[in-house]
C-alpha cells in the first residue's frame, strides 16, 4: 500500500514558471506513446509561465508538493476538472490521485450535477478509476493541431463510491 507524503496548496504567481515547466515535462514523457511527436510540438508551441495566471488568479489552480517540490497541478471549477498533470519523475506515486482527490472537492463545491473533463489518451483509464466514463471521442484545437481527447463524465451520484473503490486498490 502506497503512503504518499504531499502537501497540496493552492498555486500563486511565482509557481507560473514551475508550472510551466513541469506541464510541458509531463506532456512530453507521459502523453508521447498516445500521440505522435507533431501533435505534441504543435499542442505545447507558445505556452508561455504568463497562461497559467488566469488560473492562478481564479483560485482554480493547485500543486502538490512532496519534500517542498512542486511534483504535479491540478486545475478545476464547480463542474468540471481542467488540468491534472504529474510531473515525470514522480509518476505512479499516487500524485495524480492526490491531485483527482482536490479536483473533485473543488468540482462538486457548489455544484450537483455531473462533472466534466477532457481526458488525454493515455490518461482514459486513469479518469476511469475515478468513476468516469467516456462520453465522447473527439479532438481540441491547439494552435495549430488537432488533440484526439476523450470527453468523460462523473455521475453526481456515484462519485463517492467510485473514489472509494480507486482509493481501496492504492
Ligand atoms: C495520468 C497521470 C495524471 C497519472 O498520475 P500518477 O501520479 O502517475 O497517478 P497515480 O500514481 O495516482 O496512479 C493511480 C492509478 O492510476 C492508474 N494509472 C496511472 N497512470 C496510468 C496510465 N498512464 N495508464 C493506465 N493507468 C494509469 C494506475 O492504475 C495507478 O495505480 P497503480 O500505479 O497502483 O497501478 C499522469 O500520468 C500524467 O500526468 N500524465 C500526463 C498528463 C496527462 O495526460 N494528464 C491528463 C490530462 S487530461
Amino acid at each position: 500500500m502506497k503512503t504518499p507524503h504531499f502537501n497540496i496548496r493552492e498555486a500563486n504567481s511565482q509557481d507560473a514558471e514551475r508550472l510551466h515547466q513541469l506541464h510541458t515535462a509531463s506532456v512530453r514523457a507521459l502523453c508521447s506513446g498516445h500521440y505522435p511527436a507533431e501533435i505534441i510540438d504543435g499542442w505545447l508551441s507558445n505556452r508561455r509561465p504568463e497562461g497559467y495566471l488566469p488560473g492562478i488568479e481564479r483560485g482554480d489552480i493547485f500543486v502538490v508538493e512532496r519534500d517542498s517540490k512542486v511534483v504535479g497541478f491540478g486545475e478545476a471549477a464547480p463542474g468540471k476538472i481542467i488540468a491534472v498533470y504529474v510531473d515525470p519523475i514522480a509518476g505512479r506515486l499516487g500524485v495524480g490521485s492526490a491531485i483527482m482527490r482536490r479536483a473533485l472537492e473543488k468540482a462538486r463545491r457548489g455544484w450537483q450535477g455531473p462533472i466534466h473533463l477532457e481526458s488525454t489518451l493515455n490518461a482514459e483509464s486513469f479518469y476511469e478509476r475515478f468513476g468516469f466514463r467516456v462520453v465522447q471521442r473527439t479532438t481540441v484545437q491547439r494552435n495549430t493541431v488537432a488533440v484526439p481527447v476523450v470527453v468523460m463524465e462523473l455521475d453526481c451520484i456515484q462519485p463517492m463510491a467510485s473514489t472509494a473503490k480507486a482509493e481501496q486498490g492504492k
